[in-house]
């Protein structure tokens, strides 16, 4: 295990007056706090199950109502494919304690999640990077490396992937290379585990069905309440086929017995209720608008030769400024001008992206994102 120098970064981003455009969280506004009252009102009563222990997948209820909510998007499960868990970061290490042996491949997004690489790096793997263009995953690199890989002898166990408003570079996988990928999968004989956390959060254009509905089997899906509810709640959930969910469940136990209970009731009722439905369109009218004005200052402020993702949803946008300034370099200066962003190195399993950041547009308030890009480019302005 190593610690997180991203975390070390942030704590220099908290600083007051800084404009952070680091963190990866949610606007505070977007937590719906009256019906998570009026709900935890109604719960807690004399031996209310919200404080017992639970079972160890997560409360039946609570799993038969993800079960719906999956299907709406194109995946079919049934109760015993569910497993809730503590946010998805859980399930990623979960994934690892059951699947990973020192040495083993796991391929990965050239950028990718940060808590995907530190929770996969813990159990001695190697992590190969697949590189991005601006549809995702470039599938046709991807089985290239695979064949290259195999012909070395290397063992690969799985393909890590965030199709839909990636976290950090903000694109989404299109729909032929998510076809693509899960035969390669059936192919090669390996797992994808899918993590979808922003795939709710679309401000525009038409969502595409998850891998995992074209290839049920083999795809570890994940998805979380994190950006949809409410990170402190710390809930998510993996579908899997039965046989992974349950070795999934059986490392849980020794982790923690169970999610917390009271929040799976909160969450439960706040779905089954029908305030999911209708607190996500709010979420998105906002995030939209916190993009836009981004995008925008973007647009008016950085100099030429810079590069930027439009992302269609989620919270990220991806910056690639020339090549001879680095972004690690850059992140004093930035500071001392009251702004902050995470180098995109951090998210490349290969050691480059030093050009490259990412930026997060939806924690800051509305007027304070043109500011901090304007701080931004007279930063990058002054390195160039
Ligand atoms: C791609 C991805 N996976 C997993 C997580 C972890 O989310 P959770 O809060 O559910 O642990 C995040 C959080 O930012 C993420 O971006």
């Amino acid at each position: 295990m190593r610690s997180s120098e991203i975390r070390e970064l942030l704590e220099l981003s908290q600083q007051p007056g800084v404009i952070s455009f680091a963190g990866g969280l949610p606007n505070p506004n977007a937590f719906p706090v009256k019906e998570i009252r009026e709900i935890t009102n109604k719960i807690l009563v004399d031996g209310s199950k919200a404080l017992q222990y639970g079972p160890t997948p997560g409360l039946k209820e609570f799993r038969e109502e993800i079960v719906r909510f999956v299907e709406k998007e194109g995946i079919k499960a049934e109760v015993e494919n569910v497993l809730i868990t503590v946010g998805s970061q859980q399930a990623l290490d979960l994934i690892g304690r059951v699947f990973l042996d020192e040495g083993d491949v796991v391929l990965v997004g050239l950028p990718t999640y940060l808590g995907a690489i530190n929770a996969f790096l813990a159990y001695g793997v190697k992590l190969v990077g697949i590189p991005l263009d601006d549809n995702g995953m470039r599938v046709d690199l991807l089985e290239e490396k695979i064949k290259e890989l195999k012909s070395k002898g290397e063992k690969i166990k799985l393909i890590y992937t965030v199709p839909t408003f990636q976290n950090p570079a903000g694109v989404e996988l299109a729909e032929d290379r998510r076809k693509r990928m899960a035969e390669i999968a059936e192919e090669h004989d390996l797992l994808i585990v899918e993590d979808e956390p922003y795939s709710m959060l679309r401000f525009e254009g038409v969502a595409l069905k998850p891998i995992k509905f074209y290839n049920n089997e083999r795809v570890i899906y994940l998805a979380t309440f994190s950006k949809i509810l409410a990170p402190g709640f710390r809930l998510a959930y993996v579908i899997a086929n039965k046989e992974i969910a349950r070795k999934l469940v059986i490392a849980k136990q020794s982790v923690d017995l169970c999610t917390p209970t009271f929040t799976q009731v909160i969450a439960y009722y706040y779905i089954k209720n029908g305030y999911l439905e209708k607190h996500i369109p709010k979420i998105i009218e906002m995030y939209k608008k916190k993009r836009d004005i981004m995008l925008s200052a973007l647009e008016e402020n950085f100099p030429e030769g810079c590069k930027w993702t439009r992302p269609k949803g989620g919270m990220f946008l991806w910056v690639e400024l020339p090549k001879r300034i680095s972004t690690i370099e850059m992140f004093k200066e930035a500071i001392n001008e009251k702004v902050a962003y995470v180098h995109g190195k951090a998210f490349h399993v290969d050691g480059s992206g030093e050009n490259t950041m990412r930026l997060n547009f939806t924690n800051p308030p509305d007027e304070l994102i043109e500011e901090g890009i304007k701080r931004l480019a007279k930063v990058v302005r002054k390195r160039l």
